[in-house]
């Protein structure tokens, strides 16, 4: 054999040996890739198996975690498939420490996998005690009209080499923070929001490099937010305080092993900033005349600053951050420069988007730039802001004059496509703006696309929804006086959310806030955090958040904390309207009810999609109510799954004698009323089949249209779907004319809308008293787009798809669908094709996970995989038929196959 013959079948074979090994990547703690400032005694850990090998399985781990003082935990080989979200359970982690883990597996051949990376994790402060440092608040009388941001500094020495430093911050107002000079992290909007009161956020930044040996100096700047600016309407602000204040602590570990720590306290300075008012809804109005050059720098002539007042407050509300800080994403370049028919210089960024603009620009010192924001252009082409309601959303910036200067606001932000510009100085170059994204720094984790087009826009708007309004809490709408956690909207949107981006960590933060803000008596509040009151809270399919999410999130990630966590909140909801029920029936107290349903302008004929109120109650009681029952069989509970058993039992009795005639009518013979009783299985087995038909009947009876609001348009397609009616689904999802989730596509929207006819076919708008452009609730449809029309879900018996399904749905005149999902094992991909000669179907399963596969076949002799009959591809097992499909069930891999017509 000659050395190149060798070579060519020798070394593929080496190859294919060293590929064949499992490797073990993406090591997540927390669910996040190396975190800071973790706040937990017990971090959960997350890996990945990569292997190029159909089926292929972890049996067993091994966890090494190592911190300064050495093994921390060793556990051996642990015979288990477990690879997402093991608990740690070594020795008790120090606050302020950096640990390092390494992870090896088994595959089912029994094979180990080298050691893995290391990845690391720091700890945050475990205990109140660790803080040292004290809020320090202005020490001067702050100008109460205007509420300028106000500015801290302080200078110090580090005495010695720098071995690493962290600082952990966090405000009574918004704040932005600079070391020597520089801007501190990328994260925006900090703290962010919770409810203050009983839980605020503080972050950790590594600052071991841009803290130097000697003179240092920090610097804070503090805006109202959500602290003590406008929310909500009516003049309401204060709400959580009168005061800005900081607290900031660095901790520094010298070279030597010895240990300093600088903290907030009476040796800082105050003093107002160029930032002369900056309000979430109003905007910010910047004067850079009065910019503090080197502010934030060591040498600073700090004598004409004030002292700071301490506050002495404890530090018992203070709490890591647990979710991805808001950062800058997208930025996008004008696409147009408006003359509108009334004048105004208007640029159109092609997006609606949420973020702020930056500006260049050059002129003479005291030149006022002032721009405004807006969503929509009216009829006429003109520069709309009326649905902004009460909120100015103006930036004015006042130039210092010379050389080219550069702005972009603070603590506010924008939900926007078009700026109008005022008194710019010298001509409107596009170039000179960009448009910045805002929204909390999720992972992209989804993918969807189809043969069509809209729908393909569709799918666009509803991530775009997502990004605008996933601002550190899930809001209503970015724009108007408002951006409110509503608490409906976030339900109704949340499983769909799982599919677009890694929503696991920016839930469970706000449901410790929906918990937070609970009342005694277990109800939920409209909004979270609560900026309305006691009040108001309480509303059927709003307040339901509190199991609704929790379960989504369990099923999407696999996460059984969340799960733990918020038991005691779904209980306490439940129990809230068990507590209002009388024999068994909730119909009392204030509901929104299927908000935003059906209204026709004249309605002489009745057509007005209206749901009795109680009715839908009712049906979101005992929703949950089987949340509660499969909790407690998640969380091993029998007691409280007996409980709730026979509690369901008795709600779908009463629903069955109030709201349900003998022959199976509902007393509301809305599509919402059908969907709710049969998505909830609020009807008897016998009853459900004719209750599925007179959904159906209705939709046609509305010349092939929805007509649900918040409440019903997420499960329409769904109920449709489960019960023979995907036809109907697909004329549903393709309707173009209002209302529908196309009509909007078709008249531009680049987002979803809060209204289906937000804007008329004739060019006019709804009322401006309610009319947003980015409100993701109806964007609930891209569930049914995964999980129905390409058929990517995940089973219960192995949620966080363990246990993938993947069973599309073909129809509606497409000729392809598919979609993508990077899920904590890995990606997960489904998609299907009509061909000429019949159909394909493409599947990825991740390492370590096992799917079952419909084939919409009428047998398997007709399907082939990897050109080879299915019968005899030995990693595929046939398991039946079912409705006109072939079940498989494979392991990990990729797979294609074909259907013979
Ligand atoms: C918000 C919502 C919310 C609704 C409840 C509106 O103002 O924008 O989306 O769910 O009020 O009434």
């Amino acid at each position: 054999m000659n050395k190149k013959v060798i070579l060519s079948t020798v070394l593929p074979l080496c190859l294919l040996i060293s590929f064949a090994q499992v490797k073990v990547q993406h090591l997540l703690t927390e669910n996040s890739t190396n975190p800071i400032g973790l706040g937990v005694q017990q971090p959960r850990f997350t890996w990945q198996l990569m292997s190029d090998k159909r089926n292929t399985k972890q049996t067993a781990y091994e966890i090494k975690v190592s911190g300064n003082k050495g093994t921390m935990w060793k556990t051996g080989k642990v015979g288990s498939d477990q690879s997402v979200q093991v608990v740690y359970a070594g020795t008790s982690l120090q606050s302020d420490n950096k640990y390092t883990w390494t992870i090896r597996v088994w595959d089912n051949d029994g094979k180990a996998s080298a050691w893995s990376e290391t990845a690391f994790f720091e700890t945050g402060f475990l205990n109140t005690s660790d803080w040292k440092a004290k809020w320090i608040e202005a020490g001067f009388t702050e100008d109460s009209i205007n509420r300028p941001a106000i500015l801290f500094r302080h200078q110090f020495n580090a005495s010695k080499k720098i071995k690493s430093a962290n600082l952990y911050i966090t405000a009574h107002g918004m704040y932005e923070v600079q070391l020597n000079g520089k801007r501190v992290g990328d994260a925006y909007l900090t703290p962010g929001w919770t409810s203050y009161n009983k839980r605020l956020q503080y972050q950790v930044f590594d600052v071991t490099r841009t803290l130097i040996s000697g003179n240092n100096a920090i610097g804070a700047t503090v805006g109202n937010g959500w602290y003590r600016g406008y929310l909500a309407w009516s003049d309401n602000k204060n709400i959580y305080g009168k005061k800005l204040g900081l607290l900031a602590q660095i901790n520094i570990v010298y070279s030597d092993g010895s240990t300093e720590i600088i903290v907030t306290d009476e040796k800082w300075k105050s003093a107002n900033s160029a930032i002369k008012s900056v309000e979430i809804y109003n905007g910010e109005r910047y004067d850079a005349r009065d910019e503090k050059s080197g502010w934030s720098s060591a040498g600073y002539n700090d004598a004409a600053w004030k002292g700071v007042n301490l506050l002495s407050t404890d530090f018992d509300n203070l709490t890591a951050t647990e979710n991805e800080p808001v950062k800058k994403h997208e930025t996008f370049k004008p696409i147009k420069l408006i003359t509108t028919p009334s004048g105004e210089k208007v640029l159109d960024f092609g997006q609606n988007l949420v973020g702020w603009v930056v500006v260049k620009a050059k002129g003479n010192a005291g030149d006022k730039i002032v721009i405004k924001h807006a969503e929509v252009l009216d009829k006429a082409g003109n520069f709309y802001t009326e649905n902004l309601r009460a909120a100015k959303a103006t930036a004015t910036y006042i130039l210092k004059g010379g050389a080219e200067e550069i702005f972009e606001p603070h603590f506010t932000f924008f939900g926007f496509r078009y700026i109008k510009l005022e008194n710019y100085p010298g001509e409107i170059n596009p170039d000179n703006f960009t448009a910045v994204t805002l929204y909390s720094d999720m992972k992209p984790t989804g993918t969807f696309t189809t043969s069509n087009a809209l729908i393909n826009q569709l799918q666009h708007n509803i991530q775009w929804g997502q990004r605008g309004n996933f601002l550190d809490v899930p809001t209503d709408c970015p724009q108007r006086d408002e951006r409110l956690g509503w608490t409906g909207d976030a339900q109704a949107f949340s499983r769909t959310a799982t599919f677009n981006f890694g929503v696991d960590n920016f839930f469970s933060k706000w449901l410790k806030d929906v918990a937070a803000d609970q009342e005694p008596n277990g109800s939920v509040p409209f909004v979270v955090p609560n900026v309305l009151g006691h009040n108001a809270g309480g509303s059927a399919g709003w307040a339901d958040v509190a199991t609704i999410i929790p379960w989504n999130m369990y099923l999407a990630y696999g996460d059984k904390k969340v799960l733990e966590t918020q038991y005691p909140s779904m209980k306490a909801w439940v129990k809230y309207m068990t507590n209002a029920s009388k024999n068994d029936l909730w119909n009392t107290g204030f509901h929104f009810g299927d908000w935003l349903f059906y209204r026709p302008n004249d309605d002489n004929d009745g057509r007005a999609a209206v749901t009795d109120k109680y009715l839908i109650a009712q049906c979101f009681y005992a929703h949950s109510v089987q949340l509660l029952i499969n909790t407690a069989k998640v969380l091993n509970n029998s007691a409280d799954e007996a409980m709730y058993t026979d509690l369901l039992q008795k709600i779908k009795a009463a629903f069955l004698k109030e709201y349900v005639t003998p022959s199976g009518r509902l007393v509301s013979g809305t599509q919402t009323a059908y969907v709710l009783a049969l998505n909830f299985d609020m009807l008897p087995e016998g009853l459900r089949a004719q209750a599925a038909t007179r959904l159906a009947d209705n939709v046609k009876s509305y010349d092939n249209h929805l007509t649900t609001g918040f409440l019903g348009t997420p499960y329409l397609c769904e109920v449709l779907t489960r019960f023979g009616f995907t036809d109907v689904a697909y004329t549903l999802l393709l309707q173009q004319d209002y209302p529908s989730w196309l009509y909007p596509v078709k008249m531009g929207a680049t987002t979803i809308w809060e209204r289906w006819d937000g804007q008329k076919p004739d060019s006019t708008f709804q009322t401006p008293g309610m009319n947003s452009f980015n409100h993701y609730a109806y964007g609930a449809i891209g569930d049914w787009m995964y999980r129905k029309m390409v058929g990517l879900d995940t089973y219960e018996d192995g949620v966080g798809y363990k246990h993938i399904k993947i069973q599309p749905h073909i129809g509606g005149g497409f000729t392809n669908a598919s979609a993508s999902l990077q899920t904590y094992y890995g990606t997960v991909v489904a998609g299907w094709k009509v061909e000429a000669n019949g159909i394909s179907l493409d599947a990825e399963i991740p390492a370590n996970t096992t799917a079952t596969i419909y084939i919409p076949a009428s047998n398997a002799t007709l399907i082939t995989e990897g050109g080879k009959a299915i019968s005899g591809v030995a990693d595929i097992k046939i398991t039946g038929t079912e409705d006109g499909d072939v079940v498989l069930q494979v392991g990990s891999g990729k797979y294609h196959f074909v259907v013979n017509k």
